[in-house]
């Protein structure tokens, strides 16, 4: 049987490093160069859109675990559909949108299961682009936080078992959701200062604090792409992590 997202990350790196490259020669390149000390690979929209299938099989290429971070929200059939599609492709881990509903929720993580591959179902609660003046036009009510744990707890009850957040929202939810739940936060940055410039991440955690707080999964992007040695960067991020995450 396959190993639980948390178990994986505690056991290897809990590092996702995110292929965030135009074209899958340039993305398969990076991934296999910092395979040794990534546990997981992340697949986005950019990527997907352009190569479908065979940006999920850089996976098999580099010998790692594929994330594949799609967000979909939809009706609960064409979500379920997709998650069929999801699993057959091979995928670790595949994220929706809390706020596509208890159904579609329910759908996905009973397809996911039935598929028996091993996919999660990981969801997405409040997008880290989106502040509570957002939220208010959108008629929602309250702070980011309240939401967004409102919408982890509603994804915890249909059967969701990991969780994509903020670094700054990683200890209120793993109160919110206890120690079975396995949260994944990208906006890591290295402790030594040295993220390359043009960073758009605002809301932002070091390697220590993320895991300390209870992240098991770091998605990293730029600071290992854009260094001057990735693996490097990749193993000095895993180790520092795997320091701080408690017992
Ligand atoms: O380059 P960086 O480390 O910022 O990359 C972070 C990755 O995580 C990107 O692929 C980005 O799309 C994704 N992500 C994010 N913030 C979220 C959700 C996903 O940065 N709230």
């Amino acid at each position: 049987m396959a190993k639980s997202p948390t178990e994986a990350a505690r056991q290897g790196s809990p590092i996702v490093f995110a292929l965030d490259f135009a074209n899958v020669a340039d993305a398969e390149r990076a991934a296999i160069r910092v395979r040794d000390a990534v546990g997981m690979v992340k697949v986005g929209l950019e990527l997907f859109v352009e190569a479908g299938p065979r940006a999920v099989a850089i996976g098999e290429a580099c010998g790692l675990p594929v994330f594949l971070d799609l967000k979909l929200c939809d009706i609960p059939e064409t979500v379920e559909r997709a998650v069929g599609r999801a699993a057959a492709l091979g995928a670790r881990v595949l994220t929706v949108h809390a706020s596509g509903g208890p159904a579609m929720l329910a759908r996905a993580v009973k397809r996911a299961a039935s598929e028996g591959t091993g996919l999660a179902i990981a969801a997405v609660t409040v997008l880290t682009s989106l502040d509570a003046g957002d939220l208010e036009r959108l008629g929602v009510s309250g702070d980011v936080t309240t939401h967004a744990r409102r919408l982890a707890r509603l994804a915890f009850d249909e059967g969701v078992r990991t969780f994509v957040c903020s670094p700054r929202e990683v200890a209120a939810m793993r109160a919110e959701l206890g120690g079975e739940a396995t949260l994944i936060t990208p906006g890591v940055r290295p402790t030594d200062g040295s993220a390359t410039g043009g960073d758009d991440q605002k809301r932002i955690a070091t390697p220590a604090r993320a895991a300390a707080d209870g992240a098991d999964w770091l998605v990293v992007g730029r600071p290992i792409r854009d260094a001057a040695d990735p693996l490097a960067m990749a193993r000095a991020m895993r180790d520092e992590a795997l320091a701080a995450m408690p017992a």
